[in-house]
């Protein structure tokens, strides 16, 4: 089974970039700016990555950003995590990045998204990985900021695909970004957002309806609501679940407890990601490997996730039909 999934293509559609930064990498990037950090080894630092909710996590993922600081910082976080894309047979990733995180202490927008940029063009031609880049507004910060962060993207539209939403959930309402999402679809982008995670199925009605997302993040609490259940069916609105993230942030007690099979049976376009690997314990392989060990995914199951993830993309309907065929002949 291990190597069914490694052989498979891989689709990824839910990666924080800034997630994907390792604590070995964090160290030389601390050391290479010269920025002191709050731990004595990596040990250390990987042994705090013990999380009790959501925003536990975020203090911590947010005070390790803090290393990244050059455009060429930017494009060795993003080349390690496409190189392990590559190890995994990731063919295709429309990845996350948080660019308040790091204009809001004084690193100018285009630092982030050139070095990200640089790399991920790195990996078309050296590695063969299509991918888009997905723009997150903090859902912390004002409405305000996120209007700011907009107009700042607008001239680099070639580079981002699209809209989404994320960090802090619980107090931060869908609703509370409805006009900027407005003006973000008006201006041509695709829109996701983090829904349904630790908040309740009100959050993903709100951002079906107010935020008019094509895809909702996580939205593991639409089982809470049937009426919702069968509305995300009939859409066929994707989820892109992240079975590692919800063990470790405590939205589930144990991986066999995960409702991922029950929302595939309820015949929803359910799709595996790893959300934030570096703090989650694993990449996307791992995330398969874990779902078919707790939940006794049958290699059928398996295949139609892998396929829901080229569905669920951004990709034309060429590529998309290209990579299901290949899905659906892999042995
Ligand atoms: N949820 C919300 N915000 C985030 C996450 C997440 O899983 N990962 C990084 N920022
Ligand atoms: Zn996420």
């Amino acid at each position: 089974m291990q190597s069914f999934i490694q052989s498979l293509p891989k689709a990824e559609l839910h990666l924080h970039i800034e997630g994907t930064l390792e604590p070995e990498l964090m160290f030389q990037l601390a050391h290479r700016n010269g920025i002191p950090l709050p731990y004595p080894s990596v040990e250390a630092l990987r042994a705090a990555y013990d999380f009790d909710d959501l925003q536990s996590f975020l203090d911590l993922y947010y005070q390790g950003a803090d290393v990244l600081r050059t455009e060429q910082d930017f494009y060795d976080l993003t080349w390690a995590y496409l190189q392990r894309c590559a190890e995994q047979n990731v063919v295709h990733v429309e990845i996350f990045f948080d660019p308040q995180t790091h204009t809001d202490r004084g690193i100018e927008f285009e630092v982030v998204l050139n070095g990200i940029h640089r790399a991920l063009e790195a990996g078309r031609t050296k590695l063969g990985i299509s991918s888009f880049l997905i723009l997150c507004f903090l859902r912390h910060l004002s409405e305000e900021s996120a209007f700011a962060t907009l107009q700042q993207a607008l001239p680099h539209k070639d580079k981002i695909i699209g809209i989404g939403l994320d960090s802090s959930e619980l107090g931060h309402p869908p609703a509370k970004f409805e006009r900027v999402f407005a003006e973000a679809r008006n201006a041509g982008f695709e829109l996701v957002a983090h829904a349904g995670e630790e908040g309740p199925p009100e959050y993903i009605w709100e951002a079906l309806q107010r935020l008019k997302v094509a895809r909702i993040d996580h939205g593991v609490r639409c089982q809470e609501d049937p009426e919702l259940v069968l509305e995300l069916e009939q859409r066929q609105t994707p989820l892109t679940v992240c079975p590692l993230s919800n063990l470790k942030l405590k939205v589930i007690d144990r991986m066999e407890d995960h409702n991922l099979l029950w929302l595939l049976e309820q015949g929803l376009l359910v799709t595996i990601n790893a959300d934030d690997p570096a703090y989650f314990g694993g990449y996307l392989l791992e995330n398969y490997v874990a779902c078919v060990e707790a939940l006794d995914l049958s290699k059928e199951q398996v295949r139609q996730l892998a396929a829901n993830g080229f569905k669920a993309s951004f990709l034309s309907e060429t590529d998309k039909a290209r990579w299901l065929t290949v899905v659906a002949t892999s042995l």
